[in-house]
């Protein structure tokens, strides 16, 4: 990997940037100043200093963050901010993205990272990542419906979901709102909504509460973030 690429990725600045350290001679690849972003560097090999202090490089970040309503879930968009521009600017430079899209409106669990590989695995139709939300339903939600969801809902385009684990947490008759979690085992464009979409009601609230083995950290404030502990990546294994 280039040495500015090598800095960029842990956090000194733009790859333009680092330029300057490098010039400054403040930058040393083993016990040779260098002299130049080009040249290559072996992060499992090599330690590179940086005023004489040892840089630790990790390839990848894994994030987790409770996604405010309000935010897109993409890296780019012109209109919206985006999760990646709530990340720190160094964090910004390692090409974190999040795995999978919540709903400008959803709140919840979102990890980002940027490994590919774990994002594919966890995204891939194939392994039926379990999604579990909790959501407020503009209506009295109904052990019958219950029943259609475990069935199989079919969305008003025709698709036929999978069966879906639907609990009924609280009606309020008065309100005329229900309180809802469920668990989805795949993963299409507005999924939870639409399948409400199907028996004529509606998702006034949603939150993500876990994908696959990751839970939600109910100590992280809306719009916070923090990184994957040990035992969370731990979990992540069987998808790396
Ligand atoms: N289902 C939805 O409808 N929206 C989300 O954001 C996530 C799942």
């Amino acid at each position: 990997m280039r040495l500015d690429k090598f800095l960029a990725h842990t956090g000194f600045g733009t790859r333009k940037g680092v330029k300057g350290l490098i010039k400054g001679k403040q930058v040393m690849i083993g016990d040779t100043i260098a002299k130049d972003g080009k040249q290559q560097v072996k992060p499992d090999v090599d330690t590179v200093y940086v005023r004489g202090e040892a840089v630790k490089y990790q390839e990848f970040i894994y994030l987790m963050m409770h996604k405010p309503q309000g935010v897109v879930s993409a890296t780019i968009d012109n209109v919206s901010q985006t999760v990646i521009e709530l990340l720190q600017p160094e964090e910004q430079l390692v090409g974190p993205f999040p795995v999978g899209r919540l709903d400008k409106d959803t709140e919840g669990l979102l990890l980002i990272t940027n490994d590919g590989t774990l994002a594919h695995n966890l995204l891939s139709p194939k392994k039926h990542v379990d999604k579990c939300y909790q959501a407020t339903i503009s209506g009295i939600v109904t052990k019958e419906q219950q029943d259609r969801f475990k069935m199989g809902i079919i969305l008003k385009d025709g698709f036929n979901c999978q069966p879906a684990e639907l609990e009924i947490i609280e009606v309020d008759d008065a309100q005329q709102q229900s309180e809802i979690k469920i668990t989805i085992h795949e993963g299409k464009f507005h999924q939870v909504k639409r399948m409400f979409e199907a028996v004529e009601q509606k998702v006034i609230y949603l939150k993500r509460l876990s994908m696959g083995p990751l839970k939600l950290d109910e100590q992280l404030a809306l719009g916070e973030y923090r990184p994957l502990t040990e035992a969370e990546l731990e979990l992540l294994t069987e998808y790396k």
